[in-house]
Order: structure tokens, then sequence, then C-alpha cells
């Protein structure tokens, strides 16, 4: 497997990009898929074992470097922004009574590096991006969706800030499915390839299995140029009456330079029901303080 020092190694000089400072994630979304879980609770709070879902996102942000955390919310999930924040009665509580608060840690932000902006109404992922406008300003920027969830060493975003920092540009972040299964997805119209680097030349939302462009499929993470925020100023409406991000980025194919970077390790759709219990199994599973127990747990059930 590769690791974060590899990867450096593998790399050419680093290129005279503007870094990535900034992620957002777009987290206004009404979750309908898990209802009546998501009635009062963000789906993006749901706990793959211990851990929220934003919570696995933004590490992964972290890991590759980036410092701005930018969420995009909506009514209902405040409590997203909470899980960030510091909890003295919880932290003096524990502390008397003598709890190790190392597992918080993970939830601690330096002050200002999480931004809240809001959606009003949750018109697509298109316009949750641009709601954001102002504060990504005129950076290029990632973006990560929470709900699906990218495993790999180094993570999805760090593989991709390496691949930016080679090429800059536009960069989406693919991964290669079953012919058959495409029509679930966004998928590439993929040109030239160089390792884990191919060039878009466009951008089909879910494609009949016959008219697939390749079986490249789009995962929830991107790097951008702040073009895109003019180019979703004027976005119309797409698939599902929502405004779509794929259409922008569709738009801007020709005028920029747009790539993709196969993604090296897994991806769960924690966006739904059997994505999410998918990854709740696998993640224990290989969870070195209960992975042996949850795999004889599983046996136990299956009657083995
Ligand atoms: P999804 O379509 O997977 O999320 O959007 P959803 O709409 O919340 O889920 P369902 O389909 O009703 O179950 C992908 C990501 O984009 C965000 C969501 O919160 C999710 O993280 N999103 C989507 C927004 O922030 N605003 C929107 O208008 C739509």
């Amino acid at each position: 497997m590769l690791t974060l020092a590899d990867w450096h190694c593998i790399q050419p000089a680093m290129n005279n990009h503007k870094p990535i400072r900034k992620a957002v994630f777009p987290v206004a979304g009404l979750g309908t898929r898990f209802l009546p879980a998501t009635k009062a609770i963000p789906k993006e709070l749901l706990p793959i074992v211990d851990r929220p879902l934003i919570q696995y996102a933004v590490d992964e942000a972290r890991e590759a470097g980036i410092e701005q955390m930018i969420f995009v919310t909506g009514r209902g999930k405040t409590a997203i922004v909470e899980h960030f924040d510091k909890a003295f009665e919880l932290e003096t509580t524990m502390e008397e009574r003598g709890k190790d608060l190392s597992v918080l840690d993970p939830t601690r932000a330096t002050p200002g590096d999480i931004i809240t902006v809001r959606q009003q109404v949750p018109l697509g992922l298109g316009h949750a991006i641009w709601c954001a406008r102002a504060i990504v300003g005129d950076e290029p920027f990632a973006i990560l969706l929470p709900d699906e969830m990218m495993v790999g060493e180094p993570g999805c975003m760090a593989q991709m800030v390496n691949a930016y920092n080679e090429v800059g540009g536009n960069l989406i972040s693919v991964l290669e499915v079953p012919h058959d299964e495409v029509s679930s997805y966004g998928v590439i119209d993929p040109g030239e390839s160089r390792g884990a680097l191919t060039e878009v030349k466009g951008l089909v939302e879910k494609p009949a299995v016959k008219d697939a462009p390749s079986n490249k499929i789009v995962s929830g993470r991107y790097i951008l140029q702040p073009e895109v925020m003019r180019t979703l100023e004027t976005q119309g409406k797409g698939a599902g009456g929502e405004i779509q991000l794929t259409d922008a980025m569709a738009r801007m194919i020709g005028n920029q330079p747009f790539n993709a970077v196969t993604f090296e390790g897994r991806r769960f759709d924690c966006g739904s029901k059997l994505g999410f219990v998918e990854a709740t199994l696998g993640l224990a599973m290989e969870r070195e303080d209960m992975g042996e127990e949850v795999r004889a747990m599983a046996r136990r059930l299956l009657g083995d």
C-alpha cells in the first residue's frame, strides 16, 4: 500500500499552483433515505462505529493539509457545528471523573477554522456549493461529500492534492465499477491517461449501460477552480429538479483543464442504507480494538 511519503517520492517537483487551503462540506441535504433516523439528527452525524460521517471527511481533509473547513448547513443541522466545538461541561465532568479526554481530540478545531454558511432551501448540491462562494473567494478549493466514505492510505483527498500539485486545474476523483453498474452514477468520458490521471472530456449523469462512455464513476471528492462559482450562478435545474454540480462542471470542460484521479482505495456509499451497513461492518471488522470480536460475532450470526 502506498504511504504519503511514497506519494511525495514519485511526484515531480511541486509546480506553482495555488495551494488547496479550503474545503467545502455540503451538509444541508434532507437525508430522506434515512428517515425516520434523520428527522431530528443530521445524516452527517450518523456514526460509523464511533465517529460520525462528518468526522471521517474532516479527518481526510486535514490529512491532505487543508486548514479551513466550510460547512454548508441548513435548518436542523447545528449539531454538526457543535460536534467540532469545545464542550466545557463534558470536558470538566470527564476530567473530574478521571476519564481519558483524548477521545475528543479529533473534534478539536483551531478557532476560526470551521466556518458555516447556510443554504436556506436545499436546491441541490450545485446550489449548496455556490452558497460558499464568498468564503471560497478567488482560490481553488476542495469539496468532500461526507456521505461518501473514502477509505485509503493515503486518504482520497491527499491523493488528489498530490495530483493537483502536479497538474493543477480541476480534478474529480473516480473509481472503476463493473460496466453493468454505471447507470446509478455520474460517469466520465475519458481522454488520455497517465498513471492515476485521466483527462476528462465530458461527464454524463446516470447513463444507460449501452451509452456509458466508461466505467469510471465520479465519487464525492473534487478540487475545483473558483470559476465554478460563476458557472453555478447561471446553472439551471437538472436531474431531480436540483441545481447539479455535475452540470456546471460539464459546462466548464473545454474552457478549463479537467482531469480525473483514479482513487486507490475503497468507497462506501453511506447515503444509502446498504452502503452504511457495509461501511459499519467493514470498518468494525478491521479495527484493532474490536475486529476479532466483530468477525466472530458475524460468524455466529451467520450460524457458522
Ligand atoms: P445527497 O443527495 O446524497 O443527500 O447529497 P440528501 O439529499 O441529503 O439525501 P437523500 O437523497 O434525501 O437521502 C449529497 C450531499 O450533498 C448535500 C447533502 O447534505 C449530502 O452531504 N446536499 C444535497 C446539500 O448540502 N444541499 C442540497 O440541496 C442537496
